[in-house]
């Protein structure tokens, strides 16, 4: 479904506050799933996953950056995320229920972070989004 104008302001708006801080929280991100979804871990055998690791803060920045990189595509996420996608359903054959639980712990760090933005109306178009690009990440394990 196409995204509202409101939706996008939304996203970009918590993007722009977000962007300078994608170590630190995209470490967080991944503190987080490792602790509620401790299975994920597996994925990152070769990590350090101690809180705020340097391991943490790289693989944490690397993927709130896609994020960002998709924020700007939202209309063409397919031909954006081509290429990460490729990776995780040929490569890392990451099992596709992951993502759900990587996106669900994104909203839980951007609602503790940014608050005062992270309205309903944002949280919804955060939740769209993120589920567009889960579903865009697994399009092509079909
Ligand atoms: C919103 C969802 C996700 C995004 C945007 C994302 C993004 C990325 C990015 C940008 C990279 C680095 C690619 C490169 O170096 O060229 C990466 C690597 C990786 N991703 Fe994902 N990812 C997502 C979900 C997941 C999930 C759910 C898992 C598993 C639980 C996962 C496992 C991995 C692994 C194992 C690597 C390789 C790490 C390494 O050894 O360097 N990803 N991801």
């Amino acid at each position: 479904m196409p995204f509202t104008a409101k939706e996008r302001e939304d996203i970009a708006n918590i993007w722009a506050k977000a962007s300078g801080h994608v170590d630190s929280l995209g470490a967080e991100v991944l503190d987080r799933l490792f602790k509620t979804y401790p299975k994920t871990k597996t994925y990152f055998s070769k990590f350090n996953l101690d809180p705020a690791s340097p391991d943490l803060k790289r693989q944490g920045s690397k993927i709130l950056n896609a994020i960002g990189v998709a924020s700007k595509h939202l209309d063409d996420l397919d031909e954006a995320l081509s290429q990460l996608s490729d990776l995780h359903a040929f490569h890392l054959r990451v099992d596709p229920g992951n993502f759900n639980l990587l996106c669900h712990n994104v909203l839980v760090v951007l609602a503790i972070h940014f608050p005062k933005d992270f309205t309903p109306a944002a949280h919804s178009a955060w939740d769209k989004f993120l589920a567009s690009v889960s579903v865009t990440l697994c399009s092509k394990y079909r």
